[in-house]
């Protein structure tokens, strides 16, 4: 007991605290990590004004000017610490082809005997935080218990933003009630006398996840998906586990609530792959000429989705705000986004203006003149004016001000489009899936499925140019099943049959499956510019989804299903050409043919335990393509 840590502890736990189970874990875990105290949040707005003043007063955070930008903060991380880092995720399952082919694996007492020594006294110099967390609303069936361990306190307040954080948890955990132990260290102990750094990190990275005991342990980042374990270790790697057990599904999608100007409202939930503008998807704003229709977000990242008595398929937000991409989000990209961040927002790697508000590339576009800031300083701390920015550029581009990974942090009651049902502990019943890619050929803009199995083929061999989510490099086509390649924790051909599986279980219920679609807003000209308008002209395609679900859109059936005709969307408010709809819609059999060779290749890489039925909607598919 004189161990420091224990003292910390012993002074902290407060009285409200009754569940022996997580007392004894944090105990242990203060034990390894050696921290100088120990903090229990209690999720209040008096904890979190003192932590962002604590994290002001260390340098970590500039408080922004609150004339311009009440409430607000910006942090600039270290350069090396600015992205998800994939190559070193691990899925620790007992066997190997539990993880399967697209998973980092190491068998879990291994990664166990590699990550002690790292986590012991990691936390030396700092105060660990204890962070309560729901993910879902407070009390609901379908919601979760987490306990997030960090020595940051920029991940504590950026957890009160993204869960439902705080001492309410407890209530819920009570004395025998489960949660998920989430460890987070940035692994940068600091010696007696030692001066911290503003952005402390350690250039060894571990996102490690035991399925099994569905325990995550994270060491060395400080950023995004890396340290708030709630989002992608825990709401999609983890609960993509518990839903496969539980008959249940943890997925990369937005989920929006389409209402028709007769009144009449359905659900969306849409996987589209990181940075591919899931946001902008989620809080999109009608262009004229489709007068009476609305869209409102339930949420932009994640969905939890279960099966109802009814057969209808109910999905919840397990998320309360939003870690979106801050370059391109403007006024005319995402104005109900840009409205969501005029306060109360934790900005991350953007740029700071003379004046003390923020600046990310594409806010030009708000101006009339598309003017660029005289003078900024960029998201490493150095000058910035569109002349320096010329002559450091690479590829006769400008040098960026802000990175183009970084992110904006606010709650999901600031966005002026949140749905009623956002926070309903119910979730609300999915009339349709998306499943959109990032190509700038050969998918067209949007197809719909003609069946279940049909609409998992699309979504399994989804193809997708990556983008700057994570780190590596951006633009080349990767198999992104699912938008989920990532993020999936577990074998990726077992959790297709998952997908197969539910869909037999609805269909032989006499439930109405939701119906699938794929979108691709990407498919660029001749002259390498995008063809389709995209953003609030997506409402043309959502439209026509809905046209469908009503039994009135038509359509022509090709190869891979069935899209509109240039005669099937509406156009009203639009220039939009027939040719060019040609550009964003034509089949090419030569791109088709050498697509199909790619998802030949998906399939070697996934062979074990590939559904059948994949294999067979491919065979049909090629002999359609030969015909
Ligand atoms: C995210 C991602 O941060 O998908 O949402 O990378
Ligand atoms: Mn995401």
């Amino acid at each position: 007991m004189n161990q420091p840590a224990m003292q910390g502890l012993d002074q902290s736990t407060p009285s409200y605290v009754k569940n022996a189970k997580l007392i004894a874990w944090v105990a242990d875990m203060a034990a390894l990590c050696k921290p100088d105290s120990v903090y229990w949040c209690d999720g209040s707005d008096a904890e979190y004004q003192r932590l962002c003043q604590q994290l002001v007063d260390a340098g970590t955070f500039i408080k922004l000017n609150q004339a311009k930008r009440p409430n607000s903060y910006l942090a600039w991380s270290d350069p090396s610490d600015v992205a998800r880092v994939e190559d070193r995720t691990f899925i620790c399952s007992a066997k190997k082809e539990d993880a399967g082919p697209t998973n980092n694996w190491m068998a879990p007492a291994d990664m166990r005997a590699t990550l002690q020594p790292l986590f012991d006294g990691c936390m030396r110099g700092r105060t660990m935080y204890v962070v309560p967390f729901s993910m879902g609303p407070l009390g609901s069936p379908i919601a979760h218990i987490g306990i997030e361990l960090s020595d940051s306190p920029y991940v504590a307040v950026n957890m009160k933003i993204m869960t439902r954080m705080g001492k309410a948890v407890f209530d819920v955990l009570g004395v025998n009630g489960e949660f998920v132990p989430c460890l987070h260290t940035v692994g940068a102990p600091l010696a007696a006398g030692q001066k911290d750094v503003k952005w402390p990190s350690n250039k060894t990275k571990y996102i490690v996840h035991y399925p099994e005991t569905r325990e995550i342990w994270s060491y060395g980042s400080g950023y995004g998906g890396n340290a708030l374990l709630g989002k992608k270790c825990f709401a999609l790697r983890i609960a993509s586990n518990m839903g496969r057990d539980e008959g249940w599904l943890a997925e990369h999608m937005l989920i929006l609530g389409v209402t028709t100007p007769r009144g009449k409202k359905y659900h969306v939930a849409a996987a589209f792959p990181s940075a591919c503008g899931k946001t902008n998807f989620s809080m999109l704003v009608p262009p004229a000429g489709l007068d009476g229709w609305k869209v409102t977000t339930i949420g932009d990242d994640i969905a939890w989705i279960k099966p109802g008595a009814d057969g209808k398929l109910y999905a919840i937000n397990p998320e309360a705000g939003y870690f979106g991409v801050a370059p391109g989000t403007n006024l005319l990209t995402n104005p109900n986004c840009m409205r969501s961040l005029d306060r109360d927002t934790i900005f991350t790697n953007v740029a700071l203006t003379d004046d003390g508000d923020v600046w990310w590339e594409g806010m030009e576009q708000d101006n009339p003149d598309h003017a660029l800031p005289a003078h900024l300083i960029d998201w490493q701390g150095r000058d910035w004016t569109p002349q320096i920015a010329k002559e450091n550029g690479e590829n006769g581009k400008l040098r960026a001000a802000a990175h183009p990974n970084s992110r904006f942090t606010v709650a999901a009651t600031n966005n002026p489009a949140l749905d009623s049902a956002w926070d309903d502990p119910k979730g609300v019943a999915i009339d349709a899936f998306i499943f959109g890619g990032r190509r700038s050929t050969t998918v067209p803009l949007v197809t719909e499925a003609r069946n279940w199995v049909e609409g998992v083929y699309m979504a399994a061999t989804m193809g997708s140019e990556t983008t700057a989510a994570a780190t590596g490099k951006a633009g080349v086509v990767r198999r992104d099943p699912f938008a989920m390649l990532p993020f999936t924790g577990y074998n990726m051909s077992d959790y297709f049959q998952h997908w197969l599986t539910l869909g037999e279980k609805l269909a032989a219920s006499g439930a109405t499956l939701p119906r699938i679609y794929t979108t691709n807003w990407f498919r660029k000209g001749a002259d390498g510019k995008f063809v389709w308008p995209g953003y609030g002209e997506n409402m043309r395609v959502l439209k026509w989804m809905v046209d469908r679900i009503e039994g009135k859109g038509q359509g022509s059936e090709h190869i891979t299903g069935i899209s509109p005709r240039y005669e099937d969307l509406t156009w009203t408010g639009l220039d939009f050409s027939a040719e060019q709809f040609d550009t964003v819609t034509s089949m090419d059999k030569a791109a088709w043919l050498n697509e199909l060779e790619l998802h030949t290749e998906l399939f070697t890489q996934l062979a074990h335990h590939l559904p059948k039925e994949l294999g067979q909607t491919k065979e049909a598919l090629e002999k359609r393509l030969a015909a």
